[in-house]
């Protein structure tokens, strides 16, 4: 259990390189378990839920060296298909081992991933879609497991009743080596599967995307090992461009990757943040005079992400006037509001009017917990100030660092192992920026 001191109100001003993403690096980690040949993952994040992934691996009998960002899966000999609850509970990717487990050895028995802090996370479009594969999946409400047994993947089409980012991933890794072909609609758009699909290409696997919601999956009889290079993270450079510009800095982003940010970018222009496009993978992000109030609304792909509007937050309380965030993919992504107005911040939530909330929001509406909101409202311009602030979850955490080094004076941050999750040695490559932040280890 680590704190963070940090004294804020300095701006950052320099260059910062983005890591690889989290959100790929620990699908191609699984990915690793569809061949018996060396896998080589270059530009692999230095975060805890890869040690964590590796962990699980590790437990089924899988090897693996690190060498810095790059990971060798050298000996793939599975002698255990269980995920142990310990492990599984910690890492919510770790289910994703069901479809190559399934695939290759014929069972699996993992625990039910859900209950983490963004609300219910139940994997039901998986299981769902792994039945129609011809998996047989028991859930044992007495200990949480889910049994899973298939004599053979068969391909199926396969259409999700909403978007389902890793769901579609746990397809994917099912589908490579299932018999015949499998096609699966309304799948996710989001760039880290078409990056996970790279891979599994260069594997040998035969996936197409023929439409941008529909992907068509022809099962081979194996795959190879193969040397892949994970594309840079989307979420670390939205977090260092709002570092620039919430501190009144000038942050230059190496290893940019501007074309998978459209709706960050469109929102940030429109809030009247400055960017300038040094080169292909270098953009310069600088606060360049009033911001002023945008209103977002969260979606999948190619929509304004999720995990983009905790860190927003921050943005807005910075600009003029009023402005809103409304989150329609998760039900409870909202832990970090008590934090900000702690610091000063005037947010409130609110309910958006909606049709047919069942329908337009991403999560399961009917399982919904009464008393959630869906919406903030955030009126600025506020100086922050300093004040102590506890942690609930990865984005919440980026977000709080955000938010204290903005604010002038020492504010301490408790809970930074969820920010350890996601990003790699925060504290230091900020402090190249010049920010006053500190890691305390706490017993
Ligand atoms: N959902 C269900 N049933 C399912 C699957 C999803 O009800 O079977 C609900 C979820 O509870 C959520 C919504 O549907 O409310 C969307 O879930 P999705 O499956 O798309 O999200 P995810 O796969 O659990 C991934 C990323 C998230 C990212 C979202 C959206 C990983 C490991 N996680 O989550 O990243 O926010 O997609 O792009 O890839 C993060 O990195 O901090 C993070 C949370």
């Amino acid at each position: 259990m680590d704190k963070f001191i940090i004294t804020g109100g300095i701006p950052l001003k320099g260059e910062i390189s983005v890591a690889g993403a989290k959100n790929v690096a620990l699908k191609i980690l699984v990915a690793s378990l569809l061949t018996d040949e060396e896998m080589v993952v270059r530009n692999v994040p230095l975060i805890r839920d890869v040690d964590l992934m590796l962990d699980v691996l590790s437990v089924l009998g899988v090897k693996c060296l690190r060498e810095n960002h790059t990971i060798r899966v050298t000996h793939n000999h599975i002698h255990n298909a269980k995920v142990p609850l310990d492990v599984a509970a910690r890492l919510r990717t770790s289910s994703m081992v069901l479809g190559p487990l399934l695939a290759r050895y014929g069972e699996a028995t993992t625990p039910n991933p859900g209950g983490c802090r963004l609300g219910a996370r139940p994997i039901d479009r998986h299981i769902n879609a792994l039945k129609e594969m011809g998996a047989d999946i028991q859930y044992h409400s007495d200990d949480g497991y889910f049994y899973a047994k298939a004599k053979e993947l068969h391909g199926a089409a396969i259409r999700f009743p909403k978007n389902t980012h890793t769901g579609t991933e746990t397809l994917l890794l099912a589908a490579v080596l299932a018999r015949g072909r499998t096609i699966l609609e309304n799948a996710a758009e989001e760039v880290e599967i078409d990056d996970l699909i790279a891979c599994l290409t260069q594997m040998g696997a035969n996936i197409r995307r023929t439409a941008p919601r529909t992907i068509v999956i022809e099962g081979v009889q194996t795959l190879h090992g193969t040397e892949y290079s994970i594309m840079a993270d989307r979420n670390e450079e939205v977090t260092f461009a709002i570092a620039g510009v919430v501190t009144g800095g000038d942050v230059i982003v190496k290893n940019s990757s501007r074309h998978n940010l459209g709706a960050f970018l469109d929102a940030y222009r429109h809030a009247g943040g400055a960017f300038e496009e040094i080169d292909a993978t270098t953009t310069r992000y600088v606060r360049d005079g009033q911001l002023k109030a945008t209103n977002i609304v969260t979606a999948p792909y190619p929509g304004f992400m999720t995990d983009w509007q905790a860190p927003w937050a921050v943005l807005m309380t910075q600009t003029r006037g009023t402005s809103t965030i409304h989150e329609t993919v998760f039900e409870s992504r909202f832990s970090y509001v008590s934090e900000l107005k702690k610091m000063g911040a005037d947010v409130e939530f609110f309910d958006p009017k909606v049709k047919s909330p069942e329908v337009f929001y991403n999560f399961n509406w009917a399982d919904r917990v009464p008393g959630y909101h869906q919406g903030i409202i955030i009126h600025g311009p506020t100086t922050l100030h300093n004040a102590v602030l506890e942690i609930d979850d990865l984005r919440a955490g980026a977000t709080l660092v955000l938010a204290a080094l903005s604010a002038p004076g020492e504010s301490v941050i408790h809970g930074v192992e969820q920010v350890d999750r996601g990003y790699e040695k925060i504290e230091e490559r900020l402090r190249a920026l010049g920010a006053r932040i500190q890691r305390i280890k706490e017993e």
